[in-house]
């Protein structure tokens, strides 16, 4: 994974926020990049655009895929432009917007909607729900460990089909955290039909 350009773009961060690129984060992309049943993946959206960090990971792994972001922080606005620069062609956009303002029916046919916006319990039923009605084939959740997060997801998408556990320090505090990757095939069909 060339991870090369992050340090540039990100060189302001104060290390907040963002998956760091410890070896358990980037295993959990080098896992996914290798699981058949998520091929072909070629349209992936992303809710929480931060700095640019899983991002970054996300397009490195998945070479053929374009990415559509969406992202609210101080930060989403320069460090995007830089990205977008960084992933000519189209095959980043990064949209400043409020995932609670979205259209539920503006993306069809997405192969992975990855979701790490906010964490609060109507934010996360939002976020999930829209990946449900954009026909996301799967979606991978980050923050499972916190209770809102892993409750929501499991109600609405049922069992996650793979876990990963990483380690995260900030401001001294390691804290062990969860990311969860469900398949929403029977939901994806019933959100073709809705947009038929
Ligand atoms: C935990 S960070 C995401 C970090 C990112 N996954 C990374 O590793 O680079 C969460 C981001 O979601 C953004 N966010 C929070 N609520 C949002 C919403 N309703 N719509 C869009 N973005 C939101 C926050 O501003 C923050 O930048």
């Amino acid at each position: 994974m060339n991870l090369d350009h992050l340090p540039e773009i990100t060189e302001k961060e104060s290390g907040w926020g963002y998956l760091h690129p410890t070896p358990d984060v980037l295993k959990i992309f080098s896992d996914l990049g290798k699981m058949k049943q998520l091929k072909p993946v070629k349209r992936i959206v992303e809710i929480g655009f931060h700095a640019g960090h899983s991002t970054t990971y996300l397009l490195e792994t998945f070479k053929d895929a374009k990415l559509l972001s969406y992202g609210l922080s101080s930060v989403s606005g320069p460090n995007g432009v830089k990205m977008m620069s960084h992933y000519p062609g189209g095959r980043l956009q990064i949209s400043i917007a409020d995932s609670r303002k979205l259209n539920p029916i503006k993306h069809v046919n997405v192969d992975l909607t990855y979701i790490d916006g906010s964490h609060k319990w109507a934010n996360v039923s939002n976020d999930v729900m829209l990946a449900v009605a954009w026909g996301s084939r799967f979606i991978l959740v980050d923050n499972c460990e916190t209770p809102a997060v892993k409750y929501i997801s499991d109600v609405i998408l049922g069992s996650p089909i793979k876990t990963w556990q990483y380690e995260a320090t900030w401001a001294g505090r390691t804290t062990t955290n969860v990311m969860n990757l469900y398949e929403a095939r029977h939901n994806r069909f019933r959100a073709a039909q809705v947009v038929e």
